[in-house]
């Protein structure tokens, strides 16, 4: 049984930070570091980082904090880094040419075996040592492949047929950009939906709310 069964997910959305900001640290030869100084480090709150790593089992000890090596070892562990879960991507247009070439599928749990299109200029085409290949021989490449994660890099108009499609053929999680909700048609699905525009518009009310706070400051003086 995992160690972190019954873990809320928000907990778990915060251990990829954990993990970053652990690996900074081992390339800066540091080998052990206290909550403390974690928390100065991540802008949290000590008792934050201690009640989060305390879920897995806490991994600190008294006086001592933590080994950062073996810390960021546990955090790789529970979040499945090195599974290299089979995994394809659909729709190789300008966003999924991106996320093809840029991420670092290995070192975060995953491996990218397939790309797909139905564009004919864009099928035949190598990103990452690749070669796009047709849509149209899903079935086959996932009858011999058995690809169990998909990156949805498609049009929302389309996203709906190609998740079927998909999880007929055996893919239960998916990496979604498309804009279309999946969990509102299928259920027992695991999916990530990625929406860049609600971080951007996070951002515009951050500037929003901070000119609003020195326009008041100013009125008070
Ligand atoms: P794009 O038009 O450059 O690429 C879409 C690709 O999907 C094309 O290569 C096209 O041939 C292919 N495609 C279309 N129908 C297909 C099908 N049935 N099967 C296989 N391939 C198919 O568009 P772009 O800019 O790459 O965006 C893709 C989608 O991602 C859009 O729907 C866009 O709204 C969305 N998007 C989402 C973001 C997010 O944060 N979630 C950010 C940016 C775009």
């Amino acid at each position: 049984m995992a160690k972190h069964q019954g873990v809320s997910l928000s907990v778990i959305k915060r251990l990829p930070r954990y993990y970053r900001f652990l690996g900074d640290l081992l390339k800066k030869d540091v080998t052990r570091i206290s909550s403390r100084e974690l928390a100065q480090l991540m802008q949290l709150t000590a008792s934050q980082i201690r009640q989060d790593l305390n879920c897995f089992g806490g991994f600190g000890q008294q006086g001592y904090g933590y080994n950062v090596a073996d810390l960021r070892r546990e955090i790789g562990s529970i979040l499945g880094l090195d599974r290299n879960i089979p995994t394809i991507l659909i729709g190789v247009g300008n966003l999924g040419r991106t996320i093809a070439r840029h991420m670092d599928f290995e070192s975060s749990g995953f491996q990218l075996v397939g790309l797909f299109d139905n564009n004919p200029s864009v099928i035949g085409q190598s990103v990452r040592g690749l070669t796009v290949s047709d849509v149209a021989q899903l079935d086959e490449f996932c009858h011999a492949r058995q690809p169990k994660a998909a990156i949805l890099c498609i049009p929302r108009e389309v996203a709906r047929a190609t998740a079927e499609r998909l999880i007929s053929l055996g893919v239960t999680s998916f990496w979604n950009f498309s804009h279309y909700d999946l969990l509102l048609d299928f259920e027992g699905l695991i999916v990530e939906n990625v929406h860049l525009g609600d971080s951007l518009m996070t951002l515009s009310y951050r500037i929003h709310a901070g000119e609003q706070a020195k326009e008041n400051s100013i009125q008070s003086n």
